[in-house]
C-alpha cells in the first residue's frame, strides 16, 4: 500500500465472527484493476499472489476489492479453528 496505493489513509480492522478471523484492510489510495495481480505474477511478482495463496491454502479467503480511484479493500479471512478439518495426514511415526 505504501508502494502503490498513494495513500492518505489505511484503516486496519481485526474481528472474530463465528468461525472465521477476519482482517480488513483497507486504503483510500489510486485503487487497482485486481486482475493486474495475475498479470505481475507472470512477471514474476509474487507479491499479494503469495498472500493469496498462503492465506488460501490454509483454508482462507483472500478477498481484494478494489477499482482504479476508489481505493483499496483486502479482506483475509481464516477459519479460527484453521488445522483441525484440512490439516494434512500426520506422518507415521517410524519407529
Ligand atoms: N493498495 C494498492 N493500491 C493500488 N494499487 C495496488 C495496491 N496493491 C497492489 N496494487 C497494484 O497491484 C499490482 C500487483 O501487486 P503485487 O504486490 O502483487 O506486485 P508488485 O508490488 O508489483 O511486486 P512485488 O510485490 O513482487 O514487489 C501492483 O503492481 C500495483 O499496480
Ligand atoms: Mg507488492
Amino acid at each position: 500500500m505504501v508502494k502503490h496505493a498513494e495513500a492518505t489513509e489505511v484503516w486496519v480492522g481485526l474481528t472474530t465472527e463465528e468461525d472465521e478471523t477476519v482482517l480488513t484492510v483497507r486504503d483510500n489510495g489510486t485503487g487497482f484493476d485486481p486482475r493486474i495481480v495475475l498479470r505481475r505474477l507472470r512477471e514474476g511478482h509474487i507479491g499479494l499472489a503469495s498472500h493469496y495463496m498462503r492465506v488460501e491454502s490454509a483454508g482462507g479467503r483472500f478477498l481484494i476489492d478494489s477499482s482504479p480511484g476508489a481505493g483499496t479493500t483486502v479482506e483475509v479471512r481464516l477459519p479460527t479453528a484453521a488445522g483441525e478439518e484440512e490439516s494434512p495426514e500426520q506422518a507415521p511415526v517410524v519407529p
